[in-house]
């Protein structure tokens, strides 16, 4: 009661004009008391109650209800103010308080006063800021106001933010009498120092107590690329094999930069503007790689110069030392500078018949070069200085050995393996005339029949030349001799090219047997070589003489007769036929038959020997003259023969012979002439015993010179042969003769055995004539047949 008593009076202001005002505050419990109603319009409670008094509120809703037994205006229903008028005011229900019997009705004003029961609100608890860090001092952001439903002083006063290290609150008073908050950035923010906010905005009302609600506010710092990023290494170091494959990886480079999400995302690029690019390659994780060839031999050190990029466009830089290993990759090179292309073979040792330069790009032991030639070569390589080489000769040449060379030169460094490489010089050796002609053989000899024609090719003679070209030109020339005086020319001729040997005239055996000369082979070099080779000719014979009867002698006028006494035994030696032929051999041997006789069983005749003996006893009955025809044949093709005639007288006593002979047909001559021939006879036999005896003489004479020649001359000297009895020389061509003589030697010697004195004929002809005069004289030849055969001669009459 006594809290209302102040509203009374206020309602009894109001009576006075007909109508009751009441102010109450909002939120009063409800039955609380409003107002003394009926004591403040002056009516009793009877009226009240006859007069049914009742409110009229309209469509509002009864906050208010009238209690007519007390008479006063009580609280229906809670009142909210805020709810009833929002921010008017004032805020005031208006009733009506009708009344029947008489009717009345009276105006009730209650204003509803505010009290401080709601806070300043914010509509959301949180609010989000994104921000970039590179926002400049002074920005705003405006900030959500909070909202008091209260009014007056209850209503929201001020703000209040916390903390306040970056930001600032200002309040901007709008014509619609709120507030605009804003928050000012006072100080930069850094993201990377901070990178979230939380902030909390009060607002406070005026109440008392206040009242105050808040928001909490989130700021995310954005990251703005503020940061450059930054290489770990001001340099890198890196190695790299020459030849590595592409692909390679070579180091990694990293920058890091502080910023974030993009702006800390770094790219990084190679920067060089030359071909440096083309090599290598970068990756985004900064992995460097290698894209393109890297050769020792053309770069031993690459600098790469690398820049890492963040998005945002900042950048740092770097660079890598990029060193090139080697490896023996290159072989070594050969270049030929000047080369001979021939050297003739008298070239003295140490001449320089090439010179080349070697060069091997890599380094150290891998171009490290030694260069050889092949073996067994006369030539070697000598090194003149670094890289240059001259190939020399290093012993005699010889173009007959070896004409021509292939000289193999071989370089090769010292890497591992080793690499090589080589050249082939090519080297003819010219000649020089170093070679004399070589004749096939030490010495030629050749036969040639007797009575050949003039002109006839005997054979040839051949001589090599060791040399080339000219220098083995081979020219030959017969040497100036002569035999038996006559110049060798008369007898050959040498052909100057081919060496055929010709006869220049027909050889006759019984004058000469064979004769000896030398043939010059000459080169055509400059100065020409040559030399010379002994050649024997010898003459074989023909039967081209027949036998000639020495004994007995036979002349137109032969009554010589040979004597048989009738006592003569079986066997008994008449006579013996002598006949010799100049020919030799086969064509001497000579046989003897009997052709015709007065008595063909009395007498043989000796076959080989020509004696003719008896066969039988002679007797009284035989007659005394006995006439033998004796032929005398030569073994030669064909054969010749010569017939002899022997008387014989088979006689007693010499008268009884001259009386038979007388008989003959030229009787008168024989007597005339008997007398001459028995001295003759006795005259001949005993010169030819004299000539026997000088002839023995001579020969051991001879034999002894010759024995003395032999030991003066020594072993060089061509053995005379000796052909002792029997014996047949087997040794070659041309002693067909000796073999001959001897046969000849034997017919007219079959009894003694002297034989040894028989020498080969043509030994006596050219012994006894070597150092004669040029020409053979007729005489002389004579002579020389005559001494050709004395010996056979002298031993039969030796005899
Ligand atoms: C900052 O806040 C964001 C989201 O609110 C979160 O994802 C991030 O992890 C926070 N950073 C730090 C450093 O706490
Ligand atoms: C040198 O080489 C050439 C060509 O390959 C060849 O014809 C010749 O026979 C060779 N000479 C020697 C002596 O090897
Ligand atoms: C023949 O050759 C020999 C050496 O075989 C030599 O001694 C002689 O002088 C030469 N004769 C001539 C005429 O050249």
């Amino acid at each position: 009661e006594k809290t209302n008593h102040g509203y009374t009076l206020f309602s009894i202001l109001l009576s006075a004009l007909g109508q009751v005002s009441y102010s109450i505050p909002e939120e009063m419990a409800k039955g609380s008391l409003v107002g003394t109603i009926a004591q403040d319009l002056g009516l009793d409670l009877k009226r009240l109650k006859s007069g049914k008094a009742r409110i009229h509120t309209g469509d509002s809703a009864e906050y208010i209800e009238l209690n007519k037994e007390r008479g006063v205006l009580l609280i229906k229903e809670r009142i909210d103010r805020e709810a009833l008028c929002g921010q008017t005011t004032p805020c005031a229900l208006h009733l009506q308080i009708i009344l029947d019997n008489p009717m009345e009705l009276f105006r009730i004003t209650v204003e509803i006063t505010d009290i401080n029961d709601n806070s300043p609100i914010f509509k959301r608890d949180e609010r989000r800021f994104e921000i970039s860090e590179s926002a400049v001092v002074g920005s705003k952001f405006m900030l959500e106001k909070a909202i008091d439903a209260d009014i007056g002083a209850n209503d929201l006063q001020s703000y209040l933010l916390q903390p306040t290290d970056h930001f600032d609150l200002k309040l901007h008073s709008q014509s619609d009498g709120s507030k605009k908050v804003e928050m000012i950035l006072q100080k930069p923010l850094d993201r990377e120092k901070q990178e979230n906010m939380s902030l909390i905005l009060t607002a406070v009302d005026g109440g008392e107590p206040p009242k105050s609600g808040t928001v909490q506010i989130h700021i995310t710092v954005l990251d703005a690329n503020d940061n450059a990023p930054v290489f770990t290494k001001p340099i890198y170091r890196a190695i790299i094999t020459e030849n590595s494959q592409s692909g390679t990886s070579l180091i990694t480079v990293s920058a890091s930069d502080s910023d974030k999400g993009s702006n800390g995302e770094v790219s990084y690029l190679i920067a060089n503007s030359d071909g440096v690019s083309d090599i290598f390659h970068i990756d985004e994780n900064g992995l460097v790689t290698l894209v393109g060839k890297i050769d020792f031999e053309t770069s031993k050190h690459y600098q790469i110069d690398i820049e890492a990029v963040d998005n945002g466009g900042l950048s740092d830089s770097s660079k890598i030392m990029v060193d090139v290993t080697d490896i023996n990759d290159n072989t070594p090179g050969i270049t030929v500078m000047s080369k001979s292309n021939a050297i003739p073979e008298d070239s003295p040792q140490s001449t320089v018949i090439a010179m080349i330069s070697v060069n091997d790009p890599d380094s150290d032991s891998n171009g490290q070069v030694q260069c050889s030639v092949n073996e067994n070569i006369p030539f070697t390589i000598k090194s003149t200085s670094n890289g240059f080489y001259s190939i020399v000769t290093d012993s005699d040449l010889d173009r007959e050995l070896e004409s021509e060379y292939n000289i193999s030169v071989t370089c090769a460094d010292e890497g591992v393996p080793s690499l090589s490489s080589s050249v082939i010089l090519s080297l003819k050796i010219s000649d020089v005339n170093d070679n004399a002609p070589v004749f096939d053989k030490s010495s030629y000899e050749a036969s040639v029949q007797e009575n050949n024609t003039p002109g006839l090719s005997i054979f040839r003679v051949r001589a090599r030349d060791a040399d080339f070209n000219q220098n083995a030109r081979v020219s030959y020339i017969l040497e100036d001799s002569s035999v038996n005086g006559v110049p060798v020319s008369s007898l050959v001729s040498v052909s100057a090219d081919s060496g055929v040997i010709h006869a220049v005239r027909s050889f006759d055996y019984e004058q000469i047997k064979d004769f000896q000369f030398r043939v010059k082979a000459q080169d055509g070099g400059n100065p020409p070589l040559s030399s010379n080779v002994s050649v024997k000719i010898m003459i074989r014979d023909q039967n081209d003489n027949a036998p000639q009867v020495l004994y007995p002698v036979q002349s137109g006028a032969s009554v010589v007769a040979e004597i048989v006494p009738r006592s003569a035994d079986v066997g008994y030696l008449v006579t013996k036929v002598v006949a010799v032929d100049v020919d030799s051999g086969q064509n001497a041997w000579l046989s003897y038959k009997l052709q015709k006789a007065t008595d063909r069983a009395l007498f043989e005749v000796g076959l080989q020997n020509g004696e003719i003996r008896t066969v039988r006893q002679v007797t009284d009955k035989d007659a005394v003259k006995q006439r033998l025809t004796v032929v005398v044949e030569d073994n030669g093709q064909p054969s010749r023969s010569a017939t002899v005639n022997v008387n014989v007288a088979v006689a007693d006593s010499f008268p009884e012979v001259l009386s038979e002979f007388t008989d003959f047909p030229h009787d008168k001559d024989y007597n005339d002439n008997l007398t001459f021939y028995l001295v003759l006879a006795l005259a001949v036999v005993s010169f030819l015993f004299i000539v026997s005896i000088i002839a023995i003489l001579s020969v051991k004479c001879y034999r002894w010179r010759r024995e003395q020649m032999f030991y003066k001359s020594g072993a060089n000297l061509p053995v005379i042969p000796y052909y002792p009895p029997l014996y047949a020389d087997v040794g070659g061509t041309g002693t067909l003769q000796h073999v001959y003589n001897y046969e000849v030697c034997r017919t007219t010697d079959s009894r003694k055995s002297d034989l040894k004195y028989g020498r080969p004929c043509s030994e006596s002809i050219i012994s006894l004539d070597s150092s004669g005069t040029q020409t053979l004289t007729h005489s002389q030849r004579e002579r020389l047949n005559f001494d050709d055969c004395k010996d056979q001669v002298r031993i039969f009459f030796y005899r």
